[in-house]
């Protein structure tokens, strides 16, 4: 790397003050401006061929980082800044092979991802959907004591798959509702942790035990399709799945299959496989609380993570370890 900023290849969208904070540190090149006579060159399988010379590339989760990308980047770049705590868009062991190193935005949008588990908690909870639908549908037809009747939260137990930043700030807002918090997880907390006598070493004696299911883990090997029939059969009638890990750690079929029997009660989503096409079944189910993907749509997050990315790609170009690099 050069003296002087880094420079940098943005391949997604981001917010103008988060690209403010990004130029003070960073030289930056937008994929939509590096454009030729035959267009935008925001791919980056053709970067190297066009010999455009970078350190690294800013992106998020709506690139790709595989192994045609990582081909196709110049040999000048030494890092890759994804704009999300989420890694499974990035072939990150073809990253380390080739001498990666990669950067993302842990803890900074845990309270927000937190804030809006909650919220489609609550959603699925108090029949939200079938409640906006009555209201904005203009045919609500007055209060009545048979009307929308959900559950209360407060008594209940939330099962949480995946302690980690976001989990955790989960179960505090769940244990503030007077929710009992259960959690599974790949290694036990210590007993002495607030929630550490919670610990079910399996997905299925969690379930067993919860009345929420809340999916705050990653998708890695062993979470993919997690949320399958042979969980569900051991769910209580009353169990309520909430989402805002990742789409494809749901089987859909199995979920789908489970809400429109009624075998379980609802359920609140904020990630689907295949994003942005969600299972068109699930608009057909009206226990289904549904959100785009909005866990870090806030301000407050959207800033920390660029903040996040500027700290560690500073490190790393001054020589030192840095606690968001992945590999
Ligand atoms: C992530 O960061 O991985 C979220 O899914 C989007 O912010």
């Amino acid at each position: 790397m050069g003296k002087g900023k880094p420079r940098v290849f943005v391949a997604s969208t981001f917010l103008p003050e988060v690209c403010s904070e990004f130029a003070e540190v960073f030289d930056l090149t937008f994929a939509a401006e590096a454009s030729d006579a035959s267009g935008p060159l925001n791919e980056l399988t053709t970067l190297s061929e066009e010999g455009m010379r970078f350190d690294g590339v800013l992106f998020s989760l709506d690139v790709a980082m595989r192994s045609e990308q990582i081909a196709g980047l110049p040999e000048s770049v030494s890092f890759l800044a994804t704009y999300s705590v989420g890694t499974d868009h990035i072939d990150l062991e073809l990253a380390r092979a080739n001498g990666l190193a990669v950067f993302n935005t842990p803890g900074v949008l845990a309270d927000s991802v937190a804030e809006n588990a909650i919220f489609l908690m609550l959603g699925a909870a108090r029949r939200a959907t079938e409640s906006i639908e009555l209201i904005r549908g203009r045919s609500w037809p007055g209060w009545n004591p048979t009307q929308l009747v959900g559950v209360q939260l407060s008594g209940r137990t939330l099962g949480i798959v995946g302690m980690g930043d976001i989990g955790e700030r989960i179960a505090a807002r769940g244990a503030a509702l007077g929710m009992k918090v259960l959690y599974h997880n790949r290694r036990a907390l210590p007993a002495s942790h607030l929630h550490g006598e919670g610990y079910r070493a399996t997905a299925a004696a969690l379930v067993e035990d919860s009345d929420v299911l809340m999916l705050a883990c990653p998708s890695t090997e062993e979470t993919r399709g997690l949320v399958n029939e042979a969980l569900l059969s051991v769910a209580k009638p009353d169990l309520l799945v909430v989402n805002i890990a990742r789409g494809d750690v749901v089987e859909d079929d199995a979920l789908i299959a489970a809400l429109a029997s009624n075998r379980i009660r609802g359920a609140g989503l904020d990630v689907f496989a295949g994003e942005p096409a969600v299972d068109p079944r699930y608009f057909d189910l009206p226990n289904v609380f549904m959100m785009p993907h909005i866990g870090s749509s806030t301000i407050e997050a959207r800033l920390g993570m660029g903040r996040i990315l500027i700290e560690g790609v500073s490190r790393f170009t001054a020589g030192e370890d840095a606690p968001n690099r992945v590999v």
